[in-house]
């Protein structure tokens, strides 16, 4: 399947985790929605956010997933099961009528980017006057303190390499044309019983873990398992950075073409 090679989906890897539920909900309490708008969010992946954000907003909400993984997208489609218009694109691709949603969330997405100031121009553009983008990421103060830094060091050095600072994010997000950037921590205390650990074992930690020769892995693996368990069955509080911002309503940039 034509760009698919760089894919980070497999089919058994369905992210998931209560981390999307409470965040959503966080989402549904900042941001109230009108069903008569859509809610798009940009680097859907396999469709687990938008799940969670259309039982959180409950029904009515019209929501639109866009990703440039076709696989991704697959995921979605056929093992998620979603209904939802899913769109293959990258959001710098202004494929969305202008004006036309009323927000946008970008979920762990714009470390992913060539350019943020150009997928965020894209955003900027598929928003209505007044609509709200919200961005989900981590500072670079919570890749230091991942709970499981221990484990995945190496993750923790690439994703230091990877997110951009959250100052430089928000001035890019003003530089683009929104107002109104609010930057807050969201903490979400995670217990034993909720975690799911594919996303570390299947997902975002297997990239580093198939890197390794298998005597390391295994080993590695098993600590993380055993010593891990000890330590993290008391729960731990999960820290997230959330940037929100408003297209003016007396911007015309973004229907100029
Ligand atoms: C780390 S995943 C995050 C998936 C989901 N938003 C979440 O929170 O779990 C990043 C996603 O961004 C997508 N992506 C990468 N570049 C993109 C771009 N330019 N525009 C939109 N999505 C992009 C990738 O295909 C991938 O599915």
């Amino acid at each position: 399947m034509s760009g698919a090679e760089d894919s980070k989906y497999t089919r058994a890897h369905v992210m998931g985790s209560r981390r999307r539920e409470a965040i959503a909900r966080m989402l549904a309490e900042l941001i109230p929605v009108d069903p008569a708008w859509p809610v798009i969010e940009y680097g859907c992946g396999s469709g687990a956010n938008l799940l969670a954000l259309a039982r959180a907003y409950g029904g009515g909400v019209r929501i639109i997933g866009v990703d440039p993984d076709p696989l991704a997208l697959e995921i979605a489609r056929q093992t998620m099961g979603l209904s939802y218009p899913l769109i293959r694109a990258r959001m710098e691709d202004h494929v969305l009528a202008p004006s036309c949603a009323q927000m946008a969330v970008l979920s762990f997405v714009l470390h992913r980017v060539r350019s943020v100031v150009d997928g965020l121009a894209g955003v900027l553009h598929s928003l209505r006057p007044g609509g709200r983008v919200v961005v989900v990421t981590l500072s670079h103060r919570q890749i230091r303190n991942f709970c499981l830094r221990d484990w995945f060091p190496d993750l923790v050095e690439a994703n230091l390499h990877r997110y951009p600072c959250i100052s430089k994010l928000s001035q890019e997000i003003a530089d683009v044309g929104f107002g109104d950037v609010d930057v807050q921590d969201f903490v979400h205390r995670f217990s034993w019983s909720e975690v799911d650990f594919s996303e570390f074992v299947l997902g975002t930690g297997s990239s580093n873990l198939a890197r390794l020769p298998l005597g390391e892995r295994e080993r590695r693996l098993a600590d993380f398992w055993e010593s891990g368990k000890g330590k993290l069955e008391r729960g731990w509080d999960a820290s997230y950075t959330v940037l929100t911002a408003t297209r003016p309503s007396h911007d015309c940039s973004a229907i100029d073409n």
